[in-house]
């Protein structure tokens, strides 16, 4: 649906938010059902080259326990994960070199004989690359365009580029990926009409997935001491993609949990149909921080794929036992 910019901000701020959250969990019910879909995380490597102010594993940060998995290790990560029944692997890493375009594929290959969806969430890297990844089996790329204020973007992130990251997801599509993305609100001078045409870019690119969490200080960053966003505008933000985006794929975002125990569920009956379970074992989880808070890090694969399949059986909704890829129903 087009909505325009101040009737954006006004469902952002105005609208009552029960209101809003049962309108998109109405538009969730008729264009993508009651079916939510688990994708299995493996969190492979906290090795960044990158170093984005709001990051935990950003370079900058000398306190992170460094560790990148093996390509055995990965791919038998994704073998149990396939085993317990998730149909969508998820593979992401902070920008890690060491594993270069020729691995990458091998484990793609690898792990595509598991009969899953594979899913990419490995930044940027040149059309080659993701030609390559394609070609091994990719089927979906997740990458957050974070925000759509060009400047705030590169106070946050030092020497890299919007405009790049913005010709990666153009070059991500046209490979034909099915390509996620997404932001984070509650930024620091972020604002609500800058959420709102975040939201508009999203619906202009034609995403097929929309990642959107509330921002999260973590102490260990030059942001430690800004407030952060709360799971209300992340659940509106969310709520209002939904209804831009009728038959997308929205995940209920570990973040949004991270705030609320029971942020995920708020998420799935305000227009989400996706949960990205975590499925990295042992101490890499804890070791993968993005922001402070985050669930789950002394739990193991299969404890968390039971949890979270009984809270979403425990609200009337089903487990999807597809790929769940989108649908496009427009
Ligand atoms: N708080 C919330 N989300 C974060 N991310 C990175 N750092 C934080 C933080 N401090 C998000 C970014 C990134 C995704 C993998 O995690 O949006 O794209
Ligand atoms: Fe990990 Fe609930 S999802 S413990």
């Amino acid at each position: 649906m087009s909505l325009k910019k101040v009737e954006i901000i006004e469902l952002l701020t105005q609208t009552n938010a029960e209101e809003l959250y049962q309108r998109a969990d109405k538009i969730r019910h008729e264009n993508v059902g009651d079916e939510v879909h688990l994708r299995g995380l493996i969190e492979f490597s906290n090795i960044c080259r990158n170093n984005c102010l709001y990051c935990g594993i950003r370079k900058g940060n000398a306190q992170v326990v460094r560790y990148h998995m093996s390509e055995e290790e990965l791919i038998e990560t994704a073998r149990k994960a396939a085993n317990i029944g998730f149909k969508t692997i998820v593979m992401q890493s902070g920008e890690d070199m060491y594993y270069t375009a020729d691995k990458m594929c091998r484990i793609i290959e690898a792990i595509k004989k598991f009969d899953v969806a594979v899913t990419l969430s490995i930044g940027e890297r040149t059309f080659e690359e993701y030609k390559s990844f394609r070609e091994a089996g990719a089927d979906r790329y997740l990458m957050r365009i974070e925000t759509t204020n060009k400047e705030l973007y590169h106070q946050l992130d030092p020497q890299m580029s919007w405009q790049h990251r913005y010709d990666c997801l153009m070059m991500i599509k046209d490979l034909g990926y099915e390509l996620g993305s997404g932001i984070m609100v509650g930024l620091p001078q972020q604002t609500i009409e800058s959420i709102a045409e975040d939201l508009l870019f999203l619906q202009k690119i034609g995403i097929d997935m929309a990642g959107i969490g509330p921002f999260i200080p973590h102490p260990n960053t030059p942001l430690a001491n800004e407030k952060g966003g709360t799971l209300e505008l992340a659940l509106r933000t969310m709520a209002v993609m939904r209804i831009m985006m009728p038959d997308i794929n929205i995940p209920a975002t570990t973040a949004m949990e991270s705030l609320h125990p029971q942020g995920r569920i708020k998420a799935l009956k305000a227009g989400a149909n996706v949960v990205m379970p975590n499925v990295t074992e042992g101490e890499y989880r804890k070791f993968y921080e993005l922001y402070p808070g985050k669930i789950c890090v002394n739990d193991t694969p299969i404890h968390c794929r039971s949890c979270i399949g009984m809270k979403i059986t425990s609200i009337g909704r089903t487990i999807g036992n597809g790929f769940g890829s989108h649908i496009k129903k427009n």
